[in-house]
């Protein structure tokens, strides 16, 4: 069996497809032991600790209920309640968490704290976002892939549209790539992911025989896909000015029953990472609404309530990937 003892977690290219995937099915194992009331408690005595330099409900939450199911106890850190980033360096940060915790989660901009982190703590470091990746979504997202598609991950098509230079475009396209899956980027040039994570890609698809397509052209970067993906137009720490832009370069790629027709797919699945702007009855939602009398940003509420639209199960997936990821890594 794959031994994942005392690894980090902290881009999707720290684990091979085998290792990958064996996270997935202990995700569904542990997804199954939990609902059939037989889940045992492998994290006993642990105690993990959760940084947040970012807001968060569906990590933060899935980490939290992840670790009381396994007896695990928890230790969250907000954005001000600490000196990490402000009085202390990531690095002291690091060798004083690493004496008290077994385990430490990180959500912030910087990929390089949460690298650093695992480089000077000494126990296994999950990145819980950072604006380069969102590891722990995508084990989230392939779970709900393999429930929703009958088909072997490396017959599935996805398309990902919007915003692919952040978190959830890289992640998606080198995901896609190292699984060897169809995965298609469909966004204006400006929005790709960057060269280097094109390439890096491209070599992993010529091991997997993962087919990537990178395209501006909506209905042909849809065509036969199985699933539909997108996220939010401006992501956590970017400035409220970037909102006009966005909005003008991306309405065309927002998910609509449109797009999802021109998959050809009358079964095509929608997934969103959330939180997403569906309706804008949200308190941000209701600015863009007064400022640009939009209805919706990157999918429609049609698409979003739609028997379409996996999202929650998607949400739910987050709690038994992010507990597969603490037990293989800790048990
Ligand atoms: N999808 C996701 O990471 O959600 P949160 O920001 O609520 O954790
Ligand atoms: N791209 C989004 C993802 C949120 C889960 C962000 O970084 O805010």
């Amino acid at each position: 069996a794959t031994d994942l003892t005392g690894r980090s977690f902290l881009k999707e290219l720290d684990f091979s497809a085998e290792e990958f995937l064996a996270l997935v099915e202990l995700a569904a194992e542990l997804k199954a032991a939990k609902k059939a009331g037989t889940e045992a408690r492998r994290l006993a005595g642990k105690n993990i600790a959760l940084i947040f330099e970012k807001t968060s409900t569906r990590t933060r939450c899935a980490f939290e209920v992840a670790a009381a199911d396994q007896g695990a106890s928890t230790t969250y850190l907000d954005p001000s309640g600490s000196q990490i980033g402000h009085k202390e360096s990531v690095k002291d940060t690091a060798r004083v968490l690493g004496r008290m915790f077994d385990g430490i989660e990180f959500r912030g901009d910087s990929q390089s704290a949460v690298e650093e982190l695992a480089a000077y703590s000494g126990v296994p470091v999950w990145n819980g976002l950072t604006d380069d990746w969102h590891p722990t979504q995508m084990l989230a997202d392939v779970l709900t892939m393999t429930e929703h598609s009958a088909k072997p991950l490396t017959e599935i098509a996805f398309a990902y549209l919007g915003d692919a230079r952040f978190n959830m475009g890289n992640s998606y396209l080198v995901t896609g790539a190292l699984l060897g899956m169809d995965v298609r980027i469909v966004a204006p040039r400006a929005y790709w992911p960057a060269e280097e994570i094109v390439a890096q890609a491209r070599a992993l698809a010529d091991k997997s025989g993962a087919r990537i397509t990178l395209t501006e052209e909506v209905a042909d970067g849809v065509r036969g896909a199985d699933f539909v993906a997108t996220d939010v137009w401006v992501s956590m720490g970017e400035p409220k000015e970037v909102w006009a832009e966005r909005i003008e370069a991306l309405t065309p790629y927002a998910v609509t029953m449109d797009v999802l027709r021109a998959t050809g797919n009358t079964d095509v699945k929608f997934l969103h990472c959330l939180p997403a702007f569906h309706d804008l009855g949200t308190k941000v939602g209701k600015e863009i609404h007064e400022q640009y009398g939009l209805a919706s940003l990157e999918v429609t509420d049609e698409v979003f309530e739609s028997a379409h639209s996996v999202v929650f199960d998607e949400a739910e997936n987050r709690l038994h990937t992010i507990k597969a990821v603490m037990v293989a890594t800790l048990a």
